[in-house]
């Protein structure tokens, strides 16, 4: 499953943070795809040179990757100095890790790196490229949440709650930047087949749900953003789930499915 973006408005240049896997890749593939040059940004370099690689060879664009952690301060400046001679038209927001886990478990350091990654590296990245997007009058921000972060994540509580503030701050960029051309779109996927599921333990083949395909969730992703769509879950069963279900009711039976995992159910640290 393939979108194609409108070059026009989002071109000539896209950047796409954790590109060196997973959603992210696939988006850069379906970017790239649609004759947009691709900005790659991640810390595995071999990765992202690879795939760089592969997408000028396939699709005829040009690629440039930046190795950055974005957990780490500062990294908006050395983003926006390796960006400084391009016109970037489109930033999708992605990378994002899981760290499941009894939140009694945590330590502070991982939940400093985590608010980092998973919510102020957002914002930085809004501020720095929608100062430019706003300016130019055209292209889009789409930034990934999580489904569910918005209502509580058992086990996942300190990651559900950066991802809640990632969907607020794009709601409310979606109203502040429309009167100024500039689309943005949040994307909260439920779950999908990448790296990220073997960290809770889950093996795709058996779950009583089968995950999405990370192409499929990166073209919803990317149609909604095309009709500057505020949010768009991807996957039909889960819009059906988050439909029906009471978030009380959601909150309970993730709480009964994580509470098993041998990664959880292992004792607190006194
Ligand atoms: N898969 C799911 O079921 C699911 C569900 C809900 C939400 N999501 C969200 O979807 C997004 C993509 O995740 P995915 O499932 O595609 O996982 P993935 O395959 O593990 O990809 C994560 C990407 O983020 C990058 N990244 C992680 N930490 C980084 C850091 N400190 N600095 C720079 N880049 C970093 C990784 O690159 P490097 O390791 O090379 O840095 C990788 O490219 C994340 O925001 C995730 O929270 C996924």
């Amino acid at each position: 499953m393939q979108a194609r973006v409108d070059s026009k408005r989002f071109g000539p240049w896209a950047l796409i943070t954790g590109a060196s896997s997973g959603i992210g890749r696939e988006f850069a593939h379906q970017i790239a795809a649609s004759k947009i040059n691709v900005v790659l940004v991640a810390r595995r370099q071999a990765l992202l040179e690879t795939l760089g690689s592969e997408l000028s060879r396939k699709f005829g664009v040009q690629h440039r990757v930046i190795v950055s952690d974005l957990s780490k301060e500062g990294f908006v400046d050395e983003l926006a100095n390796a960006t400084a001679d391009l016109d970037i038209g489109l930033v999708i927001s992605n990378a994002g890790s899981a760290n499941p886990g009894r939140f009694t478990n945590k330590d502070r350091e991982e939940l400093g790196m985590t608010l980092r990654l998973s919510a102020l590296a957002h914002a930085e990245l809004a501020l720095h490229f929608g100062r430019k997007l706003t300016k130019r009058g055209s292209g889009g921000l789409l930034f990934v949440g999580a489904m569910g972060a918005d209502t509580g994540a058992p086990f996942m509580a300190h990651d559900g709650g950066a991802k809640a503030y990632v969907q607020s701050l794009g709601l409310a960029l979606h109203e502040e930047f429309k009167p100024k051309g500039v689309y943005v779109t949040v994307l909260p996927p439920g779950p999908t087949a990448t790296p990220t599921l073997a960290k809770f333990g889950f093996d795709p083949k058996t779950m009583p749900m089968k995950p999405l395909d990370a192409a499929q969730v990166a073209s919803e992703g990317l149609r909604g953003l095309s009709t500057n769509r505020p949010i768009v879950i991807p996957g039909r069963m889960n819009r059906i789930m988050r439909a029906l279900l009471p978030s009380s009711l959601t909150r309970s039976m993730l709480a009964k499915m994580f509470e098993k995992m041998p990664a959880i159910s292992k004792p607190s640290p006194q």
